[in-house]
């Protein structure tokens, strides 16, 4: 109990947050690494591939968490493709970046690298994007900072994510339709 009175006190102590202070991909980027050991194997001895999404849900909660200052939410985890398998010994990196923004969600892109320490052989092994609502103090969506290019390479991923959203969102609008039966 009094592990959470600390908590609940630390939070409240915080001075309160400007979200109208907007901040570039490089200020919240993020990379996480591990060493796969016995406890992450799967059935066939290489990675399970839950380990790898567990490492990546909690890197890129921490990228939304930086940028906005705010306790976040998983809302969707958007794509998830496993390219090649994790071994045992590799460590294994979770590479994210903030790519767009909403008025309270937020889009992370990630990248998942496994490297033989061994041998600095590098292979990707995954990616994914997931998308993040910060939440105020009653657990409710709030509104986050905006995403301000810092140069002209941050500039064009962020307009890569608007146009990839908005493609998204015509699909879910047509999928939607289709599972209402009401497609022509
Ligand atoms: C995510 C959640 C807070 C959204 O609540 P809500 O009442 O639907 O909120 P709103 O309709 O106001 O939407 C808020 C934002 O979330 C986005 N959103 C909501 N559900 C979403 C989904 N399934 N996928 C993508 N974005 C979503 C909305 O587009 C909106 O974005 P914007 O403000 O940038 O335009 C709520 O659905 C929830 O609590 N889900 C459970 C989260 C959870 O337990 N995750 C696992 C553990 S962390």
């Amino acid at each position: 109990m009094e592990l959470f009175d600390k908590a609940k006190e630390r939070a409240t102590s915080r001075p309160a947050i400007d979200s109208s202070q907007g901040h570039t991909i490089a200020y919240s980027r993020t990379t996480s690494s591990r060493l796969m050991g016995v406890l992450d194997a799967n059935a066939n001895g290489n990675v399970h591939g839950g380990v790898i999404m567990r490492m990546v849900d909690e890197a890129a909660a921490v990228v939304a968490i930086k940028h906005s200052h705010r306790n976040v939410v998983t809302a969707r985890v958007e794509r998830f493709d496993f390219l090649a398998p994790a071994y045992l010994g590799d460590v294994v990196s979770v590479h994210c970046e903030l790519q767009y923004v909403g008025r309270t969600s937020m889009e992370v892109g990630v990248r998942v690298t496994a490297e033989d320490p061994l041998t600095g052989e590098v292979r990707h092994v995954a990616s994914s994007r997931v998308i993040y609502v910060a939440l105020d103090e009653h657990g409710k969506p709030t509104p986050v900072p905006p995403l301000v290019p810092g140069d002209d390479e941050e500039r064009a991923i962020i307009e890569r994510a608007r146009l990839r959203r908005q493609r998204m969102q015509k699909l879910e609008e047509e999928l939607a339709k289709l599972e209402e039966g009401g497609s022509e």
